[in-house]
């Protein structure tokens, strides 16, 4: 067979993020316009499983890096086709920059099961493949709530609850398709500063063992502002909408997860005039994104660009 290629979108977590960990829940969009690709071509005889991922600076072979999140991936995925030996060479590349909170390991790890169920011609259903991508999000970010790899897998706006089942190790989740009346026209800026997902969500997990009453208000407020949010898109009330990520914002300066870049990307584009603006995703680095009116997105871009995002995307996100 040739050469077969798959994708995945990547995403952005529109309010709610950590408190989606303590059960809160959490919206998210896809990036259809900012994916990530696996393609998958034979290997030589013997060869088994081989990666090459330029973006990452890597390339190895499944049976010396046995360990590496995407070859234990790929390995389930084969093992889950009932598939006990392959020689195929598994080539990923991503658009979406990386460890920035836009989901890129969810976004390769999605295209890679994708493209090996293509390759196998199997039909898996986007909850299985969520569940295949959460084991390995795990290797990557210790708890994370499943929202990741979840709206990815979809690729279509989501409410999503995490119920955590006590003294378990699983847990179940409420996913819910959201209704967007009014398209939202969004501008990404890119601090440029790389965050491992599980380190700030590692540290909130310290801060609210610490103070479980203090956290566990903000983790209930970021709530509120969710149920909101959904409220707000449902109407297309975009003005609401800006005031109530500004409100996230606040309350996840207060759980201590943005940092003065974000806060500076997020000031910039306030000032040039934005409905609204909020870091997204774990924080301490990665990205944030202003809500805007298709008229000030070329001023708060450029606002972006003068405060020194690393990078700025434009983007319009509209019902699925
Ligand atoms: C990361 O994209 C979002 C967090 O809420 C962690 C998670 O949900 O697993 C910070």
């Amino acid at each position: 067979m040739s050469a077969l290629i798959q994708s995945a979108p990547s995403k952005l977590i529109l309010c709610g993020e950590h408190a989606v960990v303590y059960g809160q829940p959490a919206l998210a969009v896809p990036l259809g316009d900012l994916r990530a690709y696996a393609e998958v071509s034979a290997g030589t005889p013997g060869s088994g499983l081989s990666f090459v991922a330029p973006d990452l600076g890597e390339a190895w072979y499944a049976h010396v890096k046995p360990e590496h999140p995407l070859s234990e991936l790929a390995l389930a995925v084969l093992a889950f086709f009932g598939v006990t030996q392959a020689d195929l060479v598994l080539r990923l590349h991503a658009e979406i920059p990386l460890a920035s909170g836009m989901g890129s390991g969810a976004a390769i790890g999605t295209a890679l099961v994708r493209a090996l169920a293509a390759w196998f011609d199997q039909e898996l259903p986007p909850t299985q493949i969520a569940e295949l991508v959460y084991a390995s999000e795990r290797r990557f970010h210790g708890t994370p709530s499943g929202i990741d790899n979840t709206v990815v897998a979809h690729e279509q706006a989501i409410w999503y609850v995490r119920h955590v089942i006590p003294g378990a190790q699983t847990f179940t989740a409420t996913i819910e398709p959201v209704v967007i009346k009014a398209p939202l026209h969004l501008v990404i800026g890119d601090t440029g500063v790389r965050s491992m997902t599980r380190l700030p969500v590692g540290a909130v997990r310290e801060a609210w063992q610490a103070d479980p009453p203090r956290y566990e208000a903000l983790f209930a407020a970021i709530g509120q502002v969710v149920h909101r949010v959904r409220t707000a898109l449902a109407d297309g009330n975009q003005q609401f909408l800006g005031a109530l990520f500004n409100e996230n914002q606040a309350l996840l300066e207060e759980i201590g997860v943005s940092s003065p870049e974000l806060h500076h990307l997020v000031a910039a584009a306030r000032q040039a005039g934005a409905l609204g603006a909020k870091l997204s995703g774990a924080g301490w680095g990665g990205v944030m994104f202003a809500l805007v009116t298709p008229d000030q997105r070329s001023t708060v871009a450029q606002a972006l660009h003068q405060a020194g995002a690393a990078r700025v995307i434009a983007t319009t996100v509209a019902s699925t």
